[in-house]
């Protein structure tokens, strides 16, 4: 198969109150807006490549409107498609603010996704243009503000078979997974679609609620950046969820932390390059450390929520069972682990 796509290029995130999460964007992460159409309000990174690598329309909750691919050629978008309506996906061709030509599609478990090749370099005006020639526009002068948006996490009633028709159908690399010390049960796996440890993240999903988005993750260059926008972040009161510390998988450094709608986004930095094109992915345990490299960190109940909030009736109110909670919140306390 010829490689399909080559980084997630944008995430597209619903909410109901767009004003604030626009001004939380701009004033306590360190983005800036380029464009308004309709309502939607599109955002970028300093460092990011494209116009725009956030977009924050109106919604009645917080939820993943799309999650946007760039594919490795005009050809691989064409194969993509041919590929996924062999699987039975029915997507459609839609024409996307400075993208142009889009194929928009529902995943086998819900999640709305969008390949494109077109797309708009972005060209920053002299006021802000960078004196290097690598970079789209000036550095910014915003404490720890993220250079580039950096990876999606979704959640999923089967991780396992989310990861694997990923991977069979448009080419994602799964780099690993995480399955409970207790029982065989998946709980989170990551996949890539370049030398990144991953670029789409699956946590498990116990609601009956399809197509929920865990959180979704901006980059910054140096752990330092990541500790000062931690900093920033307080000071602006913002709580922070859960970090600064290090993830097994991946090996990066992350904080989380809720923008208004309540929606979860990480901040990562740091972990490992792969290039291996046979990668067979690694299977890791909770009590491993797979999300804190230092196995000493009791990661937060809150963790657990995925948004839209769950509403099943068989699920707990955060969409994972009670037995599964316990197993990924206190994996280092019981006998005998680590
Ligand atoms: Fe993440």
């Amino acid at each position: 198969m010829i490689k399909l796509l080559s980084h997630l290029s944008f995430v597209a995130i619903t909410t109901p109150d767009v004003d604030a999460s626009v001004k939380f964007y701009e004033e306590q992460v360190g983005l800036q807006v380029t464009d308004r159409i309709d309502g939607a309000v599109y955002l970028r990174c300093w460092g990011d490549y494209y116009r725009y690598s956030v977009v924050v329309m109106p919604g009645d909750e917080p939820a993943l409107h799309t999650a946007g691919w760039r594919t490795s050629s005009p050809e691989a978008l064409e194969e993509a498609v041919k590929r996924l309506e062999a699987e039975g996906v029915e997507g459609e061709w839609s024409d996307e603010h400075t993208i142009g030509r889009a194929y928009r599609f529902i995943g086998p478990q819900g999640h709305p996704m969008t390949l494109h090749w077109d797309v708009e370099h972005y060209q920053s005006g002299s006021d802000i243009a960078s004196i290097y020639p690598d970079r789209p526009q000036r550095r910014s002068s915003h404490a720890g503000a993220p250079r580039q948006l950096d990876h999606v996490t979704i959640a999923a009633k089967d991780v396992d078979e989310f990861a694997a028709w990923y991977e069979r159908v448009l080419g994602f690399r799964i780099m690993a997974r995480t399955i409970l010390d207790e029982a065989p049960i998946s709980v989170f796996s990551v996949l890539t679609t370049n030398e990144k440890s991953h670029d789409l993240g699956v946590v498990l999903d116990g609601s009956t609620r399809a197509g929920r988005v865990n959180h979704f993750a901006f980059w910054v260059d140096t752990r330092e950046e990541l500790l000062i926008a931690a900093d920033v972040l307080m000071e602006n009161g913002t709580a922070i969820e859960y970090g600064p510390s290090i993830h097994g998988i991946g090996e990066q450094n992350f904080l989380y932390y809720r923008e208004p709608s309540s929606l979860r986004i990480e901040l990562n930095t740091g972990g490992y390059r792969n290039y291996v094109p046979d990668w067979q992915p690694n299977t890791w345990k909770p009590s491993l450390g797979s999300n804190n490299f230092y196995r000493n960190g009791t990661m937060p109940m809150s963790m657990t929520e995925s948004f839209p909030p769950a509403d099943g009736p068989s699920a707990t109110e955060e969409g994972v069972p009670d037995e599964i909670k316990d197993a990924l919140l206190n994996p280092y306390a019981k006998e005998g682990r680590g």
